[in-house]
């Protein structure tokens, strides 16, 4: 038994902790319930009369110095934290994290939203994946038309019926006309898909805006103001806008917008191929078969629309010449745009 204390004694007095988890499981070892001290303890039972004095002396001993050793190290530990903690110097100014930006397309589909939402048009949002009724046969396509050519599509599945990815926003004004009576007053925001080649020109998905307005007596001098509104507040209040007649099926008449070249003011230059004119949306008034194939009464109300691309929109407003460039994330691309706004 004396052997044994003194032994532990021994190895008591060398223990050593790097952590305070190791600190802890010394203390768990000799000094718990358990423990080799407490062991040594309960043998104090058998330890011969004549013995047991001296035993218990260094009995009381042994425990004595695991305490101290213990705790001693449990000390230098969290003298050892307090070091760490003073060589921090909180005064130093932190790591500047980089903020992210906002997209060059975010960007200006959010100015389109708040301009339009300044004079009554609220948001409304539909489905990517659409099908036919939706993006075609509501908007007065009618099936095998030439007109469906115009607008190369990503066909899902043909059973049951066609599902497919939108090619135009058009397909939320029939989601909404469907569901409310006029007034209607909307714009659509919304990503659309086109199975065309990619390059600096084109890419197989794009972004649109949508606009829509269904009441009483609403007439193409409505549509002319309104874009004139929104060209002025987008390009600055010099900007001038011309209509020239088109071709869309769900608008009748329709026509194509162009504003003056908002870089050489309309004389002619590099952007605007010398005409002085930059093209930027369609627009017309909506067809009464659309009304009619809504549910609205096309006797009662009239309304005009207008779709554009929120690209070309970019394009014009930040000079960007390939198309690619927004979807290829390149931060080298999107930094330049930090302070756009
Ligand atoms: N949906 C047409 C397109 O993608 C754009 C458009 C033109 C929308 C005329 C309209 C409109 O609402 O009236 O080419």
């Amino acid at each position: 038994m004396i052997e044994k204390i003194q032994a532990l004694k021994a190895e008591i007095s060398k223990l050593a902790a790097s952590t305070p988890e190791e600190a802890e499981q010394l203390r768990i070892k000799y000094l718990s319930k358990k423990g080799a001290v407490s062991a040594l303890f309960n043998d104090f039972r058998s330890v011969a009369a004549d013995q047991k004095r001296q035993v218990g002396v260094l009995l009381n001993e042994l425990k004595t110095l695991a305490t101290e050793k213990i705790a001693s190290l449990k000390e230098s530990m969290a003298a050892g934290a307090d070091d760490a903690l003073a060589s921090i110097d909180i005064t130093r100014t932190a790591v500047p994290k980089p903020f992210g930006t906002r997209h060059p397309l975010s960007l200006v589909k959010n100015e389109i939203n708040s301009i339009f939402s300044r004079v009554g048009f609220t948001v409304a949002e539909g489905p990517e994946i659409e099908d036919d009724w939706h993006v075609f046969s509501s908007l007065n396509f009618p099936p095998d038309h030439p007109a469906r050519d115009m607008q190369d599509t990503f066909f899902i599945s043909r059973e049951p019926s066609d599902v497919l990815l939108r090619t135009h926003t058009s397909s939320v004004q029939t989601r909404v006309m469907e569901k409310t009576q006029p007034p209607i007053r909307i714009i659509c925001p919304g990503r659309v898909f086109r199975n065309e080649a990619v390059s600096a020109r084109a890419h197989c998905f794009f972004h649109q805006v949508e606009g829509l307005y269904i009441d009483k007596n609403v007439s193409f001098a409505d549509l002319k103001q309104v874009l004139l509104y929104f060209a002025r507040e987008m390009f600055g209040p010099d900007t001038r806008i011309r209509l020239r007649p088109s071709y869309f099926p769900f608008t009748e008449p329709s026509a194509e917008m162009d504003i003056s070249c908002h870089i050489c003011g309309g004389k002619g230059c590099a952007l605007c191929k010398g005409t002085g004119w930059v093209e930027i949306l369609g627009c017309g008034m909506v067809d009464p078969n659309v009304l009619e194939a809504c549910g609205i009464d096309p006797n009662e109300y009239s309304g005009y629309a207008f779709g554009m691309g929120v690209e070309r929109i970019a394009n014009l407003k930040y000079r960007v010449n390939d198309l690619r460039l927004f979807s290829e994330n390149d931060l080298r691309f999107l930094h330049q745009f930090d302070a756009a706004h």
